[in-house]
């Protein structure tokens, strides 16, 4: 028998990690066995030989203040002893209060209204359903239809993967989705990122798309879904310009479609501003947020709106009542891990630092292009915290290259977690330049051993 105390032997944990787990994105048939971590500091994930590991994918994204954060656990525990959980229905707590003023101050209470939940899909759902409903109650039963951007992901609950993209994670799942109107998937080379005559050029399929489905039928769309700027996890890493965003948004006041703002990945200061939306002077009418949010110390995810959409649901007619609501909404860990990282990114000016972050993967890419990847490159990115390298090699996300590239960067203290032929960096915000150089040299050396 074991309990939670008893300490187990790597072969013990093993043999029971093959009869019990299951892990998500993973053919267990076929996947390499995990690496046992034990703990983490900051920027390293520590095996238990000891071995330190760079974390350059913050563990999903979800890693922004690094692992183990002495503030983090701090205000986590003084929360923990305090309460640590508490329905949020009729009744409320200090937490949740004090965090919803300070989104809605980033916001500079564009969007005063915060709607708590538990994760990124979740946090998506609800803005989807929000939009929905917001026009049923305005008795505008028409607006029934959603557009999205190609190439998006919003999560693996029904309703994100129907404005999602369909691709290999959601295909076998088409049949239980509901029609999402789909515009072409952004495609802009990033040398022309920030020059708007050139970018509107690239992106004018999707404005045109665009412009065309709302002659068609803008009266019975009720919300554009997109991931502002960088579309991750099914778009590959794909950045688009700033202009795109704000041509999208300027089309959806005009028919007065709601835009929803994913920045389940991009948000959290990730692209060098709280907000992605930020970088194209927007505020859309919803903004989702998760990952970087509660930063790991509690699962955690919040959909900002506005006081008008509010104010649509706000009625003497209890049929106009919001029907949504998770176990963990509004949980008071998760409310505490929160505003105790709003409050390190002020202490530590992380913003900042994320900003520092893409001039330092600005000058390893240049490197990188200068070594023996130089012609194997089709383009490198970098916004904020985040740094891409695009390979020309013909890899998809199920190909052994990935897998190779995270094997062999782990050996070597690094880990990473290629998409298909794209190798990206999402690490810590408080990676220092030293470590981030050892990433971009062992990344190199795994792509070159790999291809
Ligand atoms: C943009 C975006 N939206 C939503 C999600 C879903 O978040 P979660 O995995 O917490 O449900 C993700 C996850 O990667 C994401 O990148």
């Amino acid at each position: 028998m074991t309990n939670a105390k008893n300490k187990m032997s790597q072969t013990e944990l093993s043999q029971l990690y093959q009869r019990h787990c299951w892990q998500p994105f993973t053919q267990m048939k076929l996947a390499p066995k995990p690496i046992w971590i034990e703990k983490g500091e900051g920027v390293y994930i520590i095996n238990e030989k000891g071995e330190r590991i760079i974390d350059a994918i913050g563990s999903w994204w979800v890693s922004i203040y690094g692992h183990s954060h002495p503030a983090l656990i701090h205000a986590v525990t003084e929360q923990m002893e305090k309460i640590e959980h508490l329905i949020f229905a009729g009744l409320a707590h200090e937490p949740a209060v004090r965090l919803a003023q300070r989104l809605s101050q980033l916001t500079n209470h564009h969007l005063n209204r915060v709607f708590y939940s538990d994760n990124g899909s979740t946090a998506v759902e609800i803005a989807l359903k929000m939009a929905y409903q917001y026009f049923q109650n305005q008795k505008a039963v028409t607006r029934q239809e959603f557009i999205s951007l190609g190439g998006g992901y919003h999560g693996d609950t029904i309703g994100a993967m129907s404005v999602g993209e369909k691709g290999i994670f959601h295909q076998v799942f088409e049949p239980l989705l509901f029609p999402c109107i789909r515009l072409p998937k952004p495609s802009c080379l990033f040398r022309d990122f920030y020059d708007e005559r050139e970018a509107l050029k690239q992106t004018a399929p999707v404005i045109q798309a665009m412009e065309t489905v709302c002659r068609e039928k803008g009266k019975k769309i009720c919300a554009l879904v997109l991931e502002p700027l960088i579309q991750g996890a099914s778009g590959g890493f794909c950045f688009y310009p700033p202009v795109l965003l704000r041509k999208l948004h300027e089309i959806c006041q005009e028919w007065g479609i709601f835009l929803i703002a994913d920045e389940v990945f991009t948000g959290s200061g990730r692209t060098g501003s709280f907000f992605a939306c930020e970088k194209a002077g927007i505020w859309p009418d919803m903004i989702a947020l998760s990952k970087g949010l509660g930063a790991g110390y509690a699962t955690f995810g919040a959909t900002l709106t506005t006081e008008d959409i509010y104010n649509g649901f706000y009625s003497n007619d209890r049929s106009h009542t919001f029907f949504h609501g998770h176990s963990m909404t509004a949980n008071p860990v998760g409310c505490s891990a929160s505003l105790a990282g709003l409050d390190l990114m002020e202490k530590d000016s992380l913003l900042r630092k994320t900003s520092l972050l893409e001039k330092y993967h600005h000058t390893f890419q240049k490197d990188l292009s200068k070594g023996p990847l130089r012609d194997k490159i089709r383009e490198f990115r970098s916004l904020g915290s985040v740094g891409v390298v695009e390979l020309q090699h013909n890899a998809s996300y199920t190909s052994e290259f990935g897998w190779k590239v995270m094997q062999k960067a782990l050996k070597e203290g690094v880990l990473l977690r290629p998409l298909g032929n794209v190798v990206y960096l999402t690490p810590p915000y408080c990676i220092k330049e030293e470590e981030l150089q050892r990433v971009y040299l062992v990344m190199e050396k795994a792509v070159v051993d790999s291809l």
